[in-house]
């Protein structure tokens, strides 16, 4: 029987996550009579119980449209496999039996668990090991395979997309070619979602590999019909060519330096005034949209209903627009790439679109 349920979100945070503990709490008290006891700090609130509070109808109240998430987070902390400095050294401890104990000693019936991969695959790990839970996909990145959407993505696309349209006037009056660098790890959606929305000229995505003298060459055609500027968005994971055009070595970055690099190879090709913008942390902050909100009201509804049934070691999903679930087994997986000769690329492609690429 359920009495009461632990609500725990771990990883980065993204816009909605406070919707989701909402939902949770609202239809877990008000339609199924349990409490609710909210874990800080990701899986950290399991292995130092102390922090842990009640959620009642209350604590939730006004939180719908605030970013972050009231629980606090972390995208450190594998309970399997947790680090720490301990007199100067790095050391890895196995804290999973100490978070089962304190599950059981907080008197908690079942989970909700809400993340992205790495939350998610811990989550199937306790799943594993006779933790009650169910899953609630997360992410920004929009990169999980098993869901065709993650709350968070809408929000971090209005933040880019916004980015974009306001670049583009001052792009424009000062013939410039400006670089926004957008987020997504290994995967590119955020960059090419708000390329198509915000009209930008070049996608540089980590599922296309792109040669310099692509980019230049799309940059040159728009100036040939006029166009003195361009718009260049590059997801931060973007693989970036070894060698430069005339066999020059490219030094090695990383997110948050990805842009910069590639600014700096266009600026002595092109001999145009390069400027680069890195959108960083911004797009993880601040309100979700009303699509984030009402699809992460929807995760935390089912959520709840999936533990009523009992159907645990399962995460919600979106599947054809419907809420659905899939086993947590498979929803870890594989990560949903972008499909280079999927209809998204496709569709930018016939819009004038270049990826970098010979297509
Ligand atoms: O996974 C979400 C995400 O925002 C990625 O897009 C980004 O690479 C990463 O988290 C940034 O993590 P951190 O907050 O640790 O800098």
């Amino acid at each position: 029987m359920i009495r009461t349920i632990g609500v725990v979100n771990g990883g980065g945070d993204a816009p909605g996550l406070n919707a989701v503990i909402r939902a949770v709490v609202k239809s877990a008290i008000g339609r199924f009579g349990w409490q609710v006891t909210g874990i800080r700090n990701g899986f950290d609130g399991l292995i130092w119980p102390e922090g842990c509070i009640p959620l009642s109808w209350d604590s939730v109240s006004g939180i719908l449209p605030r970013g972050g998430t009231i629980l606090g987070t972390t995208n450190r902390g594998d309970p399997f496999a947790y680090q720490r400095v301990e007199n100067g050294k790095v050391t890895t401890r196995d804290f999973s039996a100490l978070c089962l104990e304190n599950a059981r000693q907080l008197g908690l019936d079942a989970f909700v668990v809400i993340g992205g991969d790495g939350t998610l695959r811990i989550a199937r790990d306790f799943w594993r090991r006779g933790l009650n839970l169910v899953g609630v996909p997360k992410t920004i990145d929009n990169d999980l395979s098993a869901t065709e959407a993650t709350f968070g993505f809408d929000s971090a696309l209005q933040v880019a997309t916004e980015a974009l349209d306001r670049l583009h006037s001052t792009a424009e009056s000062h013939h410039r070619v400006m670089l926004l660098e957008v987020m997504g790890r290994e995967a590119g959606w955020i960059a090419l979602h708000a390329g198509i929305a915000g009209g930008a000229d070049v996608i540089l995505i980590p599922e296309i590999p792109f040669r310099f003298e692509a980019v230049c060459d799309a940059v040159r055609a728009r100036e040939a019909k006029g166009k003195t500027f361009s718009l260049i968005v590059v997801a931060e994971g973007v693989q970036l060519p070894e060698k430069g055009p005339t066999g020059q070595p490219i030094p090695k970055a990383g997110p948050g330096g990805v842009a910069t690099v590639i600014a700096g190879v266009l600026g002595d090709m092109l001999q145009k005034e390069v400027r680069v913008t890195v959108l960083g942390h911004v797009q993880r902050g601040g309100s979700p949209t009303p699509f984030d909100r009402i699809l992460a009201t929807r995760f935390g509804v089912h959520a709840t209903e999936l533990i009523e049934r009992r159907a645990f070691g399962r995460m919600v999903c979106l599947k054809a627009g419907r809420i659905e679930s899939v086993p947590l087994e498979e929803a870890v997986r594989a990560d949903k790439r972008v499909d280079p000769k999927g209809e998204y690329v496709h569709a930018a492609r016939a819009t004038g679109i270049t990826f970098g690429d010979a297509g």
